[in-house]
């Protein structure tokens, strides 16, 4: 029988887009029951190309319904990275009907000025709906922040500022971030600088997201999420946070410690929805399931690439450190099919679309994935350090560097659960209810059949989970 998105390594439950080139998560906005998720989107190849604004909604962040190309390129470039917000006051004058005007701020990369070797070819610019997101107008005098005549001047994250009531920008600029200020989002004032020397620095900063977090005790901080490509902990890309404070102009952090949202290869240019209800309380994010290392090559050609499972957030802090868990979505549990709970330690998988958790872990463990065509993928706990090996875990001669073992540093803190999220083509570990996480892309010859458990006398719970392609 042939069904839409069933290809081998075609994601169950993970977002992709139904055809072709697919990057960051972009302009990700709640309004009016919808969860919008726009994406870079290349429409006419499987490898980056010409970036226009993919574009999808959901009301439950796990069922998603493919809408049209949002954003498309024109004379002042392609269409890159950025975010969109709800315009509740009509501060920029764009709304013309009686819901708030939505509005999207993207980075214009003009190809032909860079070609011409000019410094000046990224500026930012808005277009806005009147209409749910349906369709976007290009406001008419963009760009509405010029380059100064710096290379990289990218990836505008804009959000609301209640304490200055301005509106606030995050820009990536090339190993800094530059934040803005506007009371319209049409004219922006350049206010501060963040980069401390001990941060990493190991490629381009981008993709950056600034927003507050409340500990269990109600303690605010704010994080800032920075994406740095290469120079990620496991190679290629990455994604460093920062946890400090911010007076709507500037951001300071007393920490001196490079902490990674990520410890997997595979969780890129991340960043949070904007205008979720006060009354939710949660700060959801979605990661680009991809690394540049070899994202352009990965063995799928219908599509490529996917999205992350959608995270919550949360600020834990002990003693004086802060750090992020990433939790994933409890709607996740909706595509529980059916559970079953397994002793030993010979598992036998009957899917590769799965959630696996084990609890009242400790010590040292080593669980091994595998199928009758030789495939294994190995996780091994010992001592401090998590080791992910994806060596043999399937195809890999598509890239050289994709065969890798991994490192997981787990500083001190003892395993005590762990949290599966197996699709065809990925899977995403969460240890100690988020605390630490490792996102991978995997692709095996025929699906894992087997998963053998050393050291982990604990019982596990198998959860077949649903397509969410709805056939
Ligand atoms: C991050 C990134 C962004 C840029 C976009 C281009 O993956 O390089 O900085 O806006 O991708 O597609």
């Amino acid at each position: 029988e042939n069904r839409e998105f069933d290809e081998q390594f075609r994601p169950q439950y993970h977002f992709s887009p139904p055809a072709n080139w697919m990057n960051d998560p972009n302009g990700m906005v709640y309004f009016d029951g919808e969860y919008h998720l726009f994406y870079q989107y290349y429409p006419d190849g499987n490898v980056w190309g010409p970036m226009h604004w993919g574009h999808a909604i959901s009301t439950d962040l796990i069922h998603w319904e493919h809408l049209p190309i949002a954003i498309y390129p024109d004379e002042l470039g392609w269409i890159f990275s950025g975010s969109a917000v709800v315009d509740w006051e009509n501060t920029s004058g764009l709304g013309t009907g009686n819901q708030p005007p939505m509005i999207a701020i993207y980075t214009y990369h003009l190809d032909s000025g860079e070609k011409a070797g000019r410094d000046d070819y990224q500026t930012q610019g808005i277009a806005y709906s009147n209409d749910k997101g349906r369709t976007w107008t290009k406001y008419e005098n963009n760009p509405v922040l010029a380059n100064p005549g710096i290379k990289d001047f990218r990836d505008p994250k804009v959000t609301w500022h209640e304490e200055s009531e301005s509106w606030i920008m995050s820009l990536a600029v090339k190993d800094k971030i530059s934040f803005y200020t506007s009371s319209n989002l049409l004219e922006w004032t350049y206010q501060s600088d963040f980069n401390p020397e001990w941060a990493a620095y190991g490629g381009v900063w981008e993709c950056p997201d600034l927003f507050p977090l409340t500990t269990e005790t109600g303690e605010e901080k704010w994080i800032l999420l920075v994406s740095i490509n290469p120079g990620g902990p496991n190679g290629g890309s990455a994604t460093q946070y920062f946890v400090g404070d911010f007076d709507g102009k500037v951001f300071t952090t007393e920490t001196t410690e490079v902490k990674w949202l990520d410890y997997g290869a595979d969780n890129y240019a991340g960043v949070t929805w904007s205008d979720v209800p006060k009354e939710d309380g949660r700060r959801l994010f979605l990661g680009w399931m991809s690394n540049w290392l070899y994202a352009n090559e990965v063995p799928t050609e219908v599509w490529r690439s996917a999205m992350t499972v959608p995270r919550s957030l949360e600020l834990m802090k002990n003693g004086d450190d802060y750090s992020i868990a990433s939790r994933p979505v409890e709607e996740l549990e909706k595509l529980r099919e059916s559970t079953k709970e397994q002793e030993g330690d010979l598992i036998s998988l009957t899917s590769d679309v799965l959630e696996i958790e084990m609890k009242s872990l400790g010590g040292d463990f080593k669980m091994t994935f595998s199928n009758d065509q030789g495939d294994k993928l190995v996780i091994d706990k010992t001592d401090d350090l998590v080791l992910f090996d994806r060596s043999q875990a399937g195809l890999k001669d598509f890239s050289d560097v994709f065969a890798a073992v991994h490192n997981v540093p787990l500083k001190g803190v003892e395993v005590k659960d762990i949290r599966i999220f197996l699709d065809r083509s990925s899977i995403e570990i969460f240890f100690n209810d988020g605390k630490s996480v490792i996102t991978e892309l995997i692709f095996p010859t025929s699906a894992y059949t087997e998963l053998s458990l050393q050291g982990m006398d604990s019982k596990v719970e198998i959860h077949l989970l649903k397509s969410i392609w709805g056939n």
